[in-house]
C-alpha cells in the first residue's frame, strides 16, 4: 500500500473512533490533527467513541504474553486508543506493583493497610511512561522525526528512552539546576539534546510550546492529550488489581496536572460505560511552594500562577499548570479535595515510605503527607480504603535522601534521620558501631 493510501486509512479508521475536543469550547478536531490547543487558546481531550468492552478482556489479556497484552497501557488499548498492535511503541511498560502498607497506615492514621500504586517501577522509573507510550506511538504514526518536552525531569527521561529506539531526535528542556541528578543523567544517558533553560518549568514550557511550532517537532508534554489517555492506565491497572473493587480514595500528587485529570477522565469513562458501579473520592496534593492549584480550589476563583514556585519537590516545582482545567472538572467530578504540604512534611512522610522498603521520590511522598493531614482533619475517615499514586523511583532524587539523613537540607529538621557512621578500620570500631544504638 503506498504512503499515502495506509494514512488515509489510518485517518478513516480514527476518525470513527476518537476527535480532539475543546475543553473550554467544545469546538472538535479530526482525531490526528497536529495540534495541542483549540483555536481559542484551551487545552484538547481525546473524545472516543467507544464500542463493546468488556472487563473480562482486559483480565483475560493480563495473563498472557504477549508484550501488548502485559503491557499494563496497551492492555487497556480499548479505552486508551484502540490502535493496531502495528503501530504501538511499547517497552512494555506499566503492570506495576500495589503494595499494601500496615506501616503507612499507622503513619497516615488509617485503620487499614494503605494501598500504593508504584509507578516508579516503570520502565524509565516513572509514571511517565505510561503517557510516554502513547506520545511516541502517535508521533511515529504521524512519521515525525523529532520531539520535545518541557520537564522538571522524568517526562524527559521518559520521553529520551522512548524516542531513541524509534531514531527519532529528542529536544529536552530543563530549568537549569533545579531537577534531581538521577533524572538528568537519563536524560543525558538516553541520548536527548538536553537544554538547560535559565529559568523554571513555567518558562521552558512556554518556550518548548513556541520551538515546536518553529520547527515541526512533535511536543509530548502532557498538554498532548494523547499523553493523558496513556495516563489514564493507572487508573484502570489500579481498578483490576483490587478485581475492580473501587477504594474509597485515590491520594495523588500535582504539578502540571496533567497525570489527576488522566485518572479522573479514566474513571469517569468507566463509570459512564457501566463498568464501575461508583466513583472513587479523589485527593490532589501540591507543595506549599508551589501551590496554584490549591490557592485556586480553596477559593473557587480562577487559578492565578505562582510567580516563583519552590519545593525540595522539584518534580511538581510548576507555578502555571497547563492542565488545571480538566484538573478542576475531575475534582468536581469525584468530589475531590486539594492539599498543601511543607517540604518538611514531604520529607518526613519520604522517610516513613522508604523505611517501609517501598521507597520513592520526594514528589510522590507529598500525596502520603497530604493523605495524613486528610485523615488529622477527618476529610479522609480513618476507616476509609485509599490508594495513594508513587509516582516516581526511590533513585531519582539520592540528594534528597542523602541530605535529609545527614541533617544537612537547609531549613529541615529530620524527624526519621538514619545517618551513615564512619569508623576506623578494625574489627573493634566496627563492632562498636553495630553495637551501638
Ligand atoms: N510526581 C512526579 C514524580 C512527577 O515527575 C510529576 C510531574 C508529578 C508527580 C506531577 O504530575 O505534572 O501530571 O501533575 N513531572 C513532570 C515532568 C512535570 O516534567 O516530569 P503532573
Amino acid at each position: 500500500m503506498s504512503t499515502e493510501r495506509r494514512a488515509a486509512t489510518i485517518a478513516r479508521d480514527v476518525a470513527a473512533q476518537w476527535v480532539l475536543r475543546c475543553v473550554d469550547c467544545a469546538r472538535e478536531y479530526p482525531g490526528l490533527d497536529v495540534r495541542y490547543r483549540c483555536d481559542c487558546g484551551g487545552t484538547l481531550d481525546v473524545a472516543h467513541r467507544f464500542g463493546r468492552i468488556s472487563l473480562a478482556t482486559f483480565d483475560r489479556r493480563r495473563g498472557t504474553s504477549r508484550t501488548i497484552d502485559r503491557s499494563g497501557v496497551w492492555r487497556f488499548r480499548e479505552l486508551v486508543l484502540p490502535l493496531d498492535e502495528a503501530h504501538v511503541v511499547t517497552r512494555p511498560e506499566g503492570d506495576t506493583n500495589l503494595y499494601q502498607s500496615p506501616a503507612l497506615a499507622e503513619f497516615t492514621g488509617l485503620a487499614q493497610p494503605l494501598m500504593l500504586k508504584h509507578e516508579g517501577e516503570n520502565p524509565t522509573g516513572s509514571f511517565k511512561d505510561r503517557g510516554m507510550t502513547v506520545a511516541i506511538t502517535i508521533a511515529r504514526l504521524l512519521g515525525k522525526g523529532a520531539v520535545a518536552c518541557a520537564s522538571t525531569g522524568n517526562t524527559s527521561a521518559s520521553m529520551a528512552a522512548y524516542a531513541a529506539p524509534c531514531g527519532m531526535r529528542a529536544y529536552v528542556f530543563i530549568p537549569e539546576g533545579k531537577i534531581a541528578y538521577g533524572k538528568l543523567g537519563q536524560s543525558l544517558a538516553y541520548g536527548a539534546k538536553t537544554i538547560q533553560i535559565r529559568g523554571n518549568f513555567d518558562a521552558a514550557m512556554t518556550l518548548v510550546e513556541q520551538a515546536c511550532r518553529e520547527r515541526d517537532v512533535y511536543l509530548v508534554n502532557s498538554m498532548n492529550p494523547f499523553r493523558i489517555e496513556g495516563q489514564k492506565s493507572i487508573a484502570f491497572e489500579l481498578l483490576q488489581d483490587l478485581e475492580w473493587r473501587v477504594p474509597d480514595w485515590i491520594v495523588m500528587p500535582g504539578g502540571n496536572l496533567g497525570n489527576s485529570s488522566a485518572v479522573a477522565k479514566a474513571l469517569e469513562e468507566l463509570r459512564s460505560l457501566g463498568l464501575i458501579a461508583k466513583l472513587p473520592r479523589l485527593a490532589v496534593v501540591q507543595s506549599e511552594g508551589a501551590n496554584p492549584l490549591y490557592r485556586a480550589w480553596s477559593t473557587g476563583a480562577p487559578l492565578v500562577p505562582v510567580a516563583d514556585p519552590s519545593t525540595i519537590a522539584t518534580a511538581i516545582r510548576i507555578g502555571n499548570p497547563v492542565s488545571w482545567k480538566k484538573c478542576l472538572r475531575g475534582i468536581t467530578a469525584l468530589n475531590g479535595v486539594v492539599e498543601q504540604v511543607s517540604d518538611q512534611e514531604i520529607l518526613d512522610a519520604k522517610a516513613r515510605v522508604d523505611a517501609a522498603g517501598i521507597g520513592a521520590e520526594p514528589a510522590s511522598c507529598a500525596a502520603v503527607a497530604g493523605l495524613r493531614k486528610l485523615v488529622a482533619a477527618g476529610i479522609v475517615p480513618r476507616g476509609a480504603s485509599v490508594c495513594v499514586v508513587l509516582t516516581g523511583h526511590v533513585l531519582k532524587d539520592p540528594d534528597a535522601i542523602v541530605g535529609y539523613h545527614t541533617s544537612e537540607l537547609p531549613g529541615i529538621t529530620p524527624q526519621f534521620a538514619n545517618p551513615p557512621v564512619t569508623t576506623d578500620a578494625t574489627l573493634d570500631a566496627v563492632l562498636r558501631a553495630m553495637d551501638a544504638a
